[in-house]
């Protein structure tokens, strides 16, 4: 089963959410998953590093990051199960994108966290403080076990 993670810039929240779901799985049910990445729909930052507040947010949380920001492909709708996006403008980019006959399921990530913060919604922090990004990291934190638990009720 393999999981992409997809934003805006793919430097805030996608990595942040790519990270700690691979630190939830990786201690919890380290067999279940395959590839797990992250991308962004827009080609702002190709290539950077992730947002320095998602690395200090993850680094309070005791997890690393290491990513480099990528763009959402069609390809990457025959690699991954699911394409997981934080926000309903990154899921309508995201649908647009997708070949038609592909199996990959796009959904909204933050539906999967059973307290639905901001009604699934992973806001964008971009132009916010560290607030936005804590708020962020607690989302991504539910919404992997929330995920991962959704599977294995299937
Ligand atoms: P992300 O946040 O989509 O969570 O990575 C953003 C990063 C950059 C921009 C917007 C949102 N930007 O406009 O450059």
């Amino acid at each position: 089963m393999n999981v992409m993670f997809v934003c805006l810039g793919n430097i805030c929240r996608s990595p942040m959410a790519e990270a700690v779901f691979r630190d939830h799985v990786s201690r919890n049910h380290p067999k279940m998953f395959g590839t797990i990445d992250s991308s962004g729909t827009s080609s702002y930052h190709i290539g950077d590093d992730p947002d320095e507040r998602t690395v200090q947010t993850l680094k309070e949380h005791n997890i690393s990051v290491h990513h480099k920001g990528q763009q959402l492909k069609q390809r990457h709708f025959d690699e991954f199960d699911y394409i997981l996006c934080m926000d309903d403008s990154n899921l309508s980019n995201a649908m647009k994108l997708k070949p038609k006959g592909s199996k990959a399921q796009v959904l909204l990530f933050g539906k999967f966290d059973p307290e639905r913060q901001h009604n699934g919604i992973i806001k964008d922090p971009y132009y916010g403080g560290m607030d936005g990004f804590e708020i962020n990291y607690q989302q991504c934190l539910r919404a992997s076990i929330g995920f991962v638990e959704s599977l294995s009720s299937n």
